[in-house]
């Protein structure tokens, strides 16, 4: 059979290379994953008798990650005749290669539970040989140390195992880099790739990324060089992904974000809250898209119309579109006061301070599938005074979309009701 596949020449080393540790550092969009993904089926369709487990911290996260990029490669490379290569399956996720039972599952380090089912893994045929840790630094040393563990043992003559880790290089005080950088080991390929060693992005990427190089250099070195950097000062830390109810019943109230971009992202957040905490419930995420364009893809996530959805005041226009098309959108309601006070005054609520003397404990539960409030949410930060080294209360305005999305859809909720004035005329 011949596979016809794109790929990136920047990864046919690690592609080729049968070492047991394959450590891949990279800026965001250099291709890691698409690429891992893709060796993935091949390698597994080539060679009978190999198995994969792909790992996240969070095991729920898989499914918009590793699942999705390894579905989404198997249709790239077989289009509908994908079915026919491969046996897709959703609960518990799973692929198996229909020519040799070869098969890819999927697994979390998150807590004792999911430790305890890597150790008992199994499959219909032959062993354990790869594992793909996505986003590797999520994870901690021990939890790599239990997953290495389970590869262990004689292969048939010609196997070997292989574990491959992708990240952005977020802290360089971070263990992988103590570990595999800075020690040389010949049983490790470490890797590095940037958005520029990719030839499939746009030219729209280039422009962001060039933007963020002037307005938040801090972050270009990790996102956009793929350096060993720091994310310090991040403005959000009380959130936390789960697989969060979908039934809005279930929550107190619901109401929807929306901040508006055409070349910055359009980010719609569907949110709920119930009691003291926060719920994203699903997130509408897209560049360069004409609203009319933006408000059918709206409808098909299930974005209610009869429920408030608060939209940056900058662009009446947009509001103007939003309604006419059956949608309850209204502008948020600028306090008089600096953007920055406003945006600070918002981000305390966030984290659950209401006002100076009340502060609730609140967790922002964010649902899997929203991958960009994720991304934007581990990369938030604060702006720092490059001569001091402090942190200001001004949060660095990149990447912050669905960030701005988030502030406005909770404005009825962190705005005590307005008390009308008789004496003043009231309204
Ligand atoms: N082999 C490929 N074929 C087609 N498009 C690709 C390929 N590799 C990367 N891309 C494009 O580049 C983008 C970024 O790749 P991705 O693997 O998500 O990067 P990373 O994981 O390094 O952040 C993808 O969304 C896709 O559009
Ligand atoms: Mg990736």
């Amino acid at each position: 059979m011949n596979v016809t596949i794109q790929a990136n020449p920047i990864f046919r080393e690690p592609d080729r290379s049968r070492l047991r540790y394959i450590v891949m550092k990279g800026s965001a969009g250099s291709g890691k994953s698409m690429d891992t993904a893709q060796h993935y089926l091949l390698r597994l369709m080539q060679d009978k008798g190999r198995n994969l487990v792909c790992i996240r911290k969070s095991d729920i996260t898989n499914r918009d990650s590793t699942y999705a990029e390894l579905t989404g490669a198997a249709y790239r490379m077989f289009g509908d005749k994908a079915d026919r290569f491969w046996s897709i399956k959703q609960s518990p996720l799973q692929l198996t290669c229909r020519a040799n039972g070869n098969q890819i599952i999927f697994r979390g380090v998150n807590d004792d539970r999911q430790r305890e089912k890597l150790k008992s893994i199994t499959f219909q045929r032959g062993k354990l040989t790869d594992v793909w840790i996505e986003e590797a630094t999520e994870i901690a040393q021990a939890d790599f140390e239990i997953i290495d563990d389970r590869l262990r043992g004689e292969l048939p003559a010609g196997q070997f195992y292989q574990i491959r880790m992708t990240f952005n290089p977020v802290n360089q005080n971070h263990w992988i880099k103590r570990v595999f950088f800075d020690t040389p080991d010949p049983n490790v390929l470490t890797h590095h790739s940037t958005y520029l060693d990719n030839r499939f992005i746009d030219a729209a990427y280039h422009a962001r990324m060039e933007r963020r190089k002037e307005i938040d250099p801090e972050g270009y070195r990790i996102y956009g060089l793929g350096e060993w950097g720091e994310v310090g000062g991040l403005i959000l830390r009380n959130w936390r992904v789960e697989d969060i109810s979908q039934e809005l019943a279930d929550y107190d109230d619901i109401a929807i974000g929306q901040d508006f971009g055409f070349n910055h992202a359009n980010a719609i957040l569907l949110l709920g809250m119930k009691d003291d905490n926060l719920y994203v419930l699903r997130e509408v995420y897209v560049f360069g898209k004409e609203t009319s364009e933006i408000i059918p893809l709206a409808i098909e996530a299930g974005i209610p119309k009869n429920r408030l959805m608060w939209c940056d005041s900058a662009e009446p226009d947009r509001i103007k579109s939003w309604r006419t098309a059956g949608f309850m959108a209204r502008p948020v309601r600028k306090e008089h006061t600096t953007e920055k006070k406003y945006q600070a005054a918002q981000i305390d609520w966030l984290k659950g301070i209401i006002r100076k003397d009340l502060v609730v404990p609140r967790t922002i539960f964010v649902h899997p599938s929203c991958v960009n409030t994720v991304k934007e949410l581990q990369q938030w930060r604060w702006k720092k005074d490059e001569k001091t080294g402090l942190y200001l209360d001004e949060p660095v305005p990149f990447q912050d979309d669905a960030m701005a999305a988030l502030r406005y859809g909770t404005e009825k909720w962190r705005k005590p009701p307005v008390r009308y004035n008789s004496t003043k005329g009231g309204i």
